[in-house]
């Protein structure tokens, strides 16, 4: 099985790729850090905890990590997730406190403490947690295994014309995680605007008949609601499982090694990814980097019901 701390922002499809982690017996899942970015600190910490409660995983610790970014001011994404940062459905109280360690030190106690080459982080935040923890202890970059992230985007932006959320909130974190030498996926809109919650399959999620797969689907509503009335998308594209569906099953996501880089000084481009994409494509050992290119829908989908029938 495959060791990963997932770090993430809960935020709708955080939550879906908190459920495919507890629900799919390929992943091992070590821990969940929190990380300001699609609401304050305390609220995504709390629904983190929420919607591990849900699926019944209490087994799992939350660590709080980073309110804001390095640099920047924290900013919110409350036209997606709304308020709360999971609006639109109910949440139950968690019963499992939060653990007192912070994110950072959790991060680097574990990936100190296992086998060397064994644990994956899994960001789906902004990506100060991950920078910081690379500074305070700089042997978690050879220790690690990879890193999967989902931010970015090598042709295409949300948050500005040109750059995703996740990078934009903190371009200077994911400046330090991309540039350190550990192997890294971007996996970015190019690859998550594929995956798109259509309404045949909420259908599917709602056929697995329990009360999860409702809170599911009541999720998916309010999402397919923010982005209809504020993206300009039909259907909600249900971006961070995308990373751990790759680690699950690497055929469901085509990658592409290419240099990557995040625009510092841009006046109009701050926060955008990019990549060097001209041929031909540079071998192992020669690029750390690589973008995720193309999404086997149908694959995706089934892993994600899949994972929903197995929490009970
Ligand atoms: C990313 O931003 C957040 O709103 C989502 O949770 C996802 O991680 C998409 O740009
Ligand atoms: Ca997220």
């Amino acid at each position: 099985s495959k060791k990963i701390i997932l770090d993430c922002d809960p935020g709708h499809d955080d939550a879906v790729a908190i459920l495919l982690a507890v629900g799919n017996p390929e992943i091992d899942l070590l821990g969940v850090t929190t990380v300001g970015g699609n609401q304050s600190i305390e609220k995504v910490t709390y629904n983190a905890r929420a919607v591990l409660e849900k699926a019944h995983a209490t087994n799992v610790p939350v660590y709080r990590g980073a309110g804001r970014p390095i640099l920047r001011p924290a900013q919110a994404a409350a036209s997606i997730h709304g308020e709360t940062g999971l609006d639109g459905v109910e949440l139950p109280e968690p019963s499992r406190p939060l653990e007192e360690k912070s994110a950072v030190q959790f991060i680097i106690d574990t990936i100190m403490s296992e086998e060397p080459g064994t644990v994956t982080l899994v960001p789906t935040g902004p990506l100060t947690n991950i920078a910081l923890a690379a500074r305070l202890e700089p042997r978690i970059v050879e220790r690690v295994k990879e890193v999967v992230l989902m931010g970015g985007g090598y042709h295409v932006g949300n948050w500005s014309s040109v750059a995703e959320f996740n990078i934009m909130v903190d371009p200077e974190a994911a400046h330090i995680v991309f540039n350190e030498p550990w192997k890294v996926t971007m996996v970015g809109l190019d690859l998550t605007h594929q995956a798109l919650c259509t309404p045949e399959v909420q259908k599917k999620i709602e056929g697995v008949g329990t009360d999860l797969a409702q809170f599911v689907s009541g999720l998916m509503d309010f999402f397919r609601l923010s982005y209809s009335q504020n993206q300009d998308f039909v259907d909600p594209p249900v971006h961070d499982p995308c990373t751990v569906a790759y680690l699950i099953d690497p055929s469901i996501v085509q990658t592409r090694r290419c240099p990557l880089d995040v625009e510092l000084n841009g006046t109009l481009t701050w926060g955008m990814t990019v990549a060097d994409l001209r041929g031909p494509e540079p071998a192992e050992d020669e690029c750390h980097t690589q973008v995720a290119t193309k999404l086997d829908f149908d694959k995706f989908w089934a892993l994600v019901e899949d994972a929903l029938r197995r929490i009970n």
